[in-house]
């Protein structure tokens, strides 16, 4: 998958931003604050997916601005598409999404289309910092594959909502406990549906990671990565999760119920799983040295593009923001070399000392690509 035109207006502080990315390596370099993080943003926005900085919809627009627009043309191995997003204060959450000039209802019917990952900064902490990240990254990663698969978490997350509530008034007294039932059931049912998926996905994540892993360390480590749930023993080989899987599921909230109701939040569940890492069988969050920890989430983010890559039949498009500066020149290599035969931008503040064949260069200055 290749971007062949960006048109950018509006969006945040970009102004008649026109460019036509090479199909290899494209180096968007400028002084700080200038809107090459914006350029990414606004090209990960079109795949579908919110913005990784939690920008509000209130902010796409230039502050002193009236309108923003986002357009971009791409190509798979079938055929070239074309992506507009644009949205108008006062009503700025009222988006026009179009694909091929076909009106969509909202920025994440888009998903599914144009296939990005993106890594930044905060990526590198993802095998060091809280669970929260790895399931999300997991599910982001299940959802590019699976596109249903976010709807089911969003569900998940309701119905999760709704029975915490409802554990709280059975505590002050204004709702009966059976009236958690129909919450239980609807959880379960989705819990061992996402337990199953996020099982497999980490399964062939590991198979990546621990190839790319033995890379990077030059064989001196042997990674693992595995899925830790908090409902089920054993996922291997298990498929049933309308049926067994979700009534296992179901027996452990009954059996956990004594505490949810003490703490008023459901215990156990899928919103408590984790991916974990080993090390020559040591824990890499705990065990691990800083370096250590950046390599897991390296590979990890590799293994997210191979696998898109894998089970789509296409390449997805690459975007770093500023996150070469931050490794040494050994992982700098090693992740270039990796990634090298997909499209990539590339955002750091220095202009490159040479060009090479392999890439184009844009510099952002004020909001404009110079
Ligand atoms: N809604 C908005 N309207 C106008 N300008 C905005 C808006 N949101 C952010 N900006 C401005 O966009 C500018 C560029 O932001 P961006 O994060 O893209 O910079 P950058 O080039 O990536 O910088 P750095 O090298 O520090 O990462 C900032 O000055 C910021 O104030
Ligand atoms: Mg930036």
């Amino acid at each position: 998958m290749k971007i062949n035109s960006i048109k950018i207006n509006g969006y945040k502080n970009l102004r008649n931003v026109e460019i036509e990315p090479f199909e290899k390596t494209n180096i968007i370099f400028g002084d700080n604050a200038q809107g090459k993080t914006n350029l990414i943003e606004a090209i990960w926005i079109s795949s579908g997916v919110k913005s990784f900085r939690g920008t509000r919809d209130r902010d796409f627009v230039d502050i002193n601005g009236e309108r923003a627009e986002i357009e971009v043309t791409f190509e798979n191995s079938f055929r070239t598409q074309t992506i507009k997003i644009a949205c108008a204060r006062p009503n700025v959450r009222e988006k026009s999404v179009t694909l091929n000039g076909v009106k969509l209802g909202s920025v994440s019917k888009l998903f599914g289309n144009l296939n990005c990952v993106v890594f930044t900064p905060e990526d590198l902490e993802l095998s060091k910092g809280s669970p929260d990240n790895r399931r999300s990254f997991v599910d982001l990663s299940v959802s590019q594959i699976k596109n249903s698969y976010s709807s089911v978490i969003s569900k998940y997350d309701n119905i999760l909502q709704q029975r915490n509530t409802l554990l709280k008034n059975i505590n002050y007294g204004s709702s009966k406990k059976d009236e958690l039932e129909v919450w239980d059931i609807q959880l379960a049912r989705l819990g061992a549906y996402i337990s199953m998926l996020r099982y497999n996905y980490v399964k062939k994540l590991n198979s990546f990671t621990k190839k790319l892993y033995n890379q990077i360390s030059s064989g001196r480590e042997e990674l693992e990565l595995f899925y830790n749930s908090s409902v089920f023993k054993d996922l291997e080989g298990e498929e049933d999760f309308n049926g067994k899987m979700a009534e296992e599921y179901l027996d452990l909230l009954k059996s956990t119920l004594y505490e949810d109701l003490k703490f008023g939040f459901t215990q156990k569940g899928v919103h408590r799983d984790d991916v974990i890492s080993t090390l020559d069988k040591l824990n890499t969050r705990e065990f691990g040295s800083q370096g250590q920890n950046r390599s897991v989430a390296l590979v990890m983010k590799l293994a997210q593009a191979y696998i898109l890559f894998e089970e789509t039949d296409e390449e997805p498009v690459i975007l770093l923001d500023d996150v070469l500066s931050e490794l040494d020149a050994g992982r700098q290599e090693f992740v270039k070399s990796k990634i090298e035969n997909f499209q990539i931008f590339i955002t750091c503040c220095e202009k490159p000392n040479h060009k090479t064949d392999n890439q184009k260069l844009f510099e952002v200055k004020s909001g404009h690509i110079l």
